[in-house]
């Protein structure tokens, strides 16, 4: 494997190998299998799982890992192309890309999105970007459209819940935020589930519909898969007979870039928080997920976070073993 990128690269049956060999390495561990091989983290966004995850992952199967990230005590870090670099930046990433890439064997970048032109975003112009500049293998640790290790990760812990693929009602719902967030996470999930052959809906409020060029992938996707992807505003009928929600916040896609419209137009959907009323035609079962961070009290409350449909924790656990399998099978990794 050469990149992780995108779950749309690989087959059902390659991501179920990942997930196979991710359960394999939480049985029995491989603590030699990336012995001195190291992993560059390259973090222009903030994190805490993608972060301690990915050290840890490397650190049980025997390699190595460093991060570098602007808020470290590196010289300025200017991104912007074509800029004469007489302000406080001293570091342009055309050189220091490639040079955190020459000391490992792989990278992983984060690079969240710009959050001013959809269409620039949509093609994942400035992660390209930063990719173009190596040649060495690289994860994609959340891009401005993507988020694959949360998504193999998710993909696990539902085979792990036994939420069936086929039957599996996943109810993928926008959720209040006071900030507008990124698409990456609610496009590639709703990618995911439908990949996995789900019937998924997409519960949003007017506004807030994903890009259409997303909802068709996954459409497709579903169709191939024999699942379903519809959308809705109506609360009531998404959850019916569901077996999963998975909540999310993000942009408004109809005012994607203009941060004033959008505050404006969720100023007043500060219901959207996900409460012990939203289940009550659901299955009894249904399972609360969520990738973290999540706002107490704004995205979801308190009892439904902490109760027993929340399986947050055991989610968040999965990212460093679907990394691991990820890593194993890029780096080479000998049992
Ligand atoms: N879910 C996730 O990617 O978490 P972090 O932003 O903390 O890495």
């Amino acid at each position: 494997m050469k990149t992780f990128n995108d779950l749309a690269d690989f087959s059902n049956e390659e991501i179920q190998d990942l997930i196979s060999l991710a359960n394999r390495l939480d049985k029995r561990p491989e603590p030699n299998a990336l012995k001195g091989k190291v992993l560059s983290l390259l973090f222009l966004s903030p994190s805490l799982r993608t972060l301690a995850s990915f050290q840890a992952a490397m650190t049980r199967l025997g390699g190595g890992s460093f991060v570098i990230s602007p808020d470290m005590s590196i010289h300025g870090l200017e991104t912007r192309p074509g800029i004469v670099m007489d302000g406080a930046a001293a570091e342009h990433i055309r050189e220091a890309v490639p040079v955190i890439a020459s000391y490992g064997d792989a990278i992983g970048i984060r690079a969240f999105a710009e959050r001013k032109n959809l269409e620039h975003d949509m093609a994942d112009t400035d992660f390209h970007a930063l990719t173009s500049l190596i040649d060495t293998p690289y994860i994609n640790m959340e891009s401005a459209m993507g988020h694959p290790c949360q998504n193999l990760a998710d993909w696990k812990t539902l085979d792990d819940y036994d939420i069936p693929a086929h039957g599996g009602k996943f109810v993928l719902s926008w959720a209040y935020h006071p900030m507008a967030l990124p698409l990456a996470v609610p496009s590639s999930t709703l990618y995911t589930a439908a990949r996995r052959g789900m019937d998924v809906t997409v519960l949003r409020p007017e506004g807030f519909e994903l890009p259409q060029p997303i909802m068709e992938k996954s459409r497709e996707a579903a169709a191939a898969a024999g699942g379903s992807v519809r959308e809705t505003d109506d609360r009531c009928e998404a959850m019916d007979g569901a077996h999963v929600i998975y909540a999310k916040s993000w942009s408004s896609t109809k005012h994607y870039g203009d941060r004033i419209a959008d505050q404006k137009l969720r100023n007043d959907l500060d219901d959207w928080c996900v409460d012990d009323t939203w289940f009550d035609n659901a299955l009894d079962d249904c399972r609360f997920m969520h990738c973290l961070p999540v706002r107490r009290g704004v995205v979801v409350s308190e009892p439904v976070l902490d109760g027993p449909r929340s399986i947050v924790i055991h989610e968040a656990r999965n990212r460093m073993l679907a990394q691991m399998a990820v890593l194993h099978q890029m780096l080479g990794g000998q049992s």
